[in-house]
């Protein structure tokens, strides 16, 4: 249908057909990286889950691979992680061979438990371990391992949702077989309904040191509805994770990124990630009929101080840059209050606008006497049809906000349309970087602390870009725009 061709990204990973959420097995094997994915072949809805799989040597460039775990006789294959088992921990290896290995939930209506399975050529085929499972609580809402090793012990470390109780388990094994229950952690945070896709990393922090970050995934019960990623910073020591603070930290301030999962085996421990780019309140319903399911860019990730002084996870694209075509001339410089500048915009390429801008201060730009009450810069993505999308900055409350609702091309009841998040109320400078892709957008704000992710449906491709000003006028520092080289075939 029109819509299939509309809305599919085309530098953002997306299934050809059938219906995807979660990214499973996200491992670099030396030479590959992997993406391994919730996935049902047979129709655009959840249901049926295999393991879906795609390879890559930038995690831009995808290429699609047959289904490497499938759905069986003891339920559907979950979510899970993979790891390279370089040191044959498992012994299920030969003394040249290195495996990868592959543990995951098989979920059938009465059981939720953990399953192994090895792969013995870089992760094309797997085979089930024959005494599976591997830990089994007698639970059926327990999901979603993920395994590191942990060096300072010497042993795997496994965390995984007890999902109703609102907690994560931490198990420990040195051959990823038996598994020892350590300890477990929540409720905490957000509860919403279920705690799922936990991850633990560790991160590096800006200025130097690490922390380590627990991702916990909430469906449904986040605050801007439906599923989200929420993180807490703290300490891991082999057997505990303990926060740092009650801060509740969440991925992102609009609504469509979720079950976020970290990369395994990666080259100097780089942080990496990539979430579902959707939302279980409607991922089921979206104008697609063939294929429904998008991946995020891949992300980098890293802890910063924002302007209050509290340690938060700062994301930001990876490797984008390398796509880029040749720059579109667009080079405004100063915008006085209540004007714009419009440029035209490439049709069928995503897009990549980094752009910096200073509001000035309240009076500069205003008649002697009025204080003015607003300076804003707005960006606005528009189409003919009447249609926009916009990003603004309101500058004397330092608040940024994402707007979808004037888009047409789907609604539903929990299809909401408008996202806001603080930046710093005392800066009137800020700096985004957005990567607008078909249905898909992602916002870096403020050095990648501020994120917002939003599927959007136009009914028509945006195909203008504007940029406008109102209560005060503005200085633009830099805006670069290029079309994104498609990666998807
Ligand atoms: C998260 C999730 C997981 C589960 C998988 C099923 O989105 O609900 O808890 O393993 O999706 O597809």
């Amino acid at each position: 249908t029109p819509a299939d061709t509309l809305y599919r990204p085309s530098m953002h990973f997306t299934p050809t057909i059938g219906f995807m959420n979660d990214p499973n097995g996200l491992v670099f094997d030396g030479s590959q990286y992997h993406l391994y994915y919730q996935y049902d072949p047979f129709a655009p809805y959840a249901g049926r889950v295999h393991w879906g799989h795609a390879t890559s040597t930038d995690l831009l460039h995808w290429q699609d691979q047959p289904i490497a775990i499938p759905e069986t006789k003891d339920g559907e294959a979950f979510t899970g992680c993979a790891v390279m088992d370089i040191k044959n921990s498992t012994g299920l290896f030969a003394a040249d061979e290195t495996g990868m290995v592959a543990l995951y939930t098989r979920a059938s209506p009465t059981k939720q438990s953990q399953y192994l399975a090895t792969s013995k050529d870089r992760g094309q085929t797997f085979t089930e371990y024959e005494h599976n499972p591997v830990l089994d609580i007698g639970s059926n809402s327990f999901r979603d391992p993920q395994i590191l090793f942990h060096k300072p012990t010497s042993q795997w470390v496994m965390v995984v949702a007890k999902s109703r109780l609102h907690q994560i388990a931490f198990y420990a094994s040195i051959d990823l077989i038996h598994w020892v229950h350590l300890s477990d952690f929540g409720p905490s945070g957000l509860f919403g309904a279920d705690y799922e896709c936990p991850n633990l990393i560790e991160i590096p922090v800006e200025g130097g040191g690490t922390r380590w970050v627990l991702f916990v995934s909430v469906n449904p019960g986040a605050p801007t509805g439906g599923s989200i990623t929420q993180y807490f910073i703290g300490e891991f020591d082999g057997s505990r994770f303990i926060p740092d603070d009650t801060v509740i930290g969440l991925t992102d301030f609009a609504k469509d990124a979720y079950a976020l999962q970290v990369y395994s085996n990666m080259p100097n421990n780089e942080a990496v990630s990539i979430a579902w780019l959707g939302n279980w309140q409607y991922c089921q319903e979206l104008p697609t009929q063939t294929w429904r399911g998008s991946m995020t860019v891949p992300r980098t990730m890293m802890l910063r101080r924002d302007f209050a002084g509290w340690l938060r996870l700062a994301q930001q694209p990876r490797g984008v840059e390398t796509l880029r075509g040749s720059a579109i001339p667009f080079a405004p410089r100063r915008l006085e209050a209540g004007t714009s500048v419009t440029t035209p915009l490439p049709s069928g390429s995503a897009l990549d606008l980094t752009f910096s801008a200073t509001v000035d201060e309240r009076h500069a730009s205003l008649p002697p006497g009025d204080k003015g009450r607003t300076g804003r810069f707005v960006i606005t993505f528009g189409n003919e049809q009447g249609e926009t999308l916009t990003i603004g900055f309101d500058a004397f409350s330092g608040q940024l906000w994402l707007d979808r609702s004037n888009l047409r091309g789907f609604s539903q009841p929990f299809f909401t349309g408008e996202f806001s998040t603080v930046l710093n109320p005392d800066d009137r400078h800020f700096s985004v970087r957005i990567i607008l892709d078909a249905s898909t957008l992602e916002i870096f704000a403020n050095g990648g602390l501020s994120v917002g992710t939003a599927l959007i449906f136009p009914s028509a491709p945006l195909s203008f870009l504007r940029l406008e000003t109102s209560g005060a006028g503005a200085t633009i520092e830099s805006v670069s725009l290029y079309p994104l080289h498609k990666t998807m075939n």
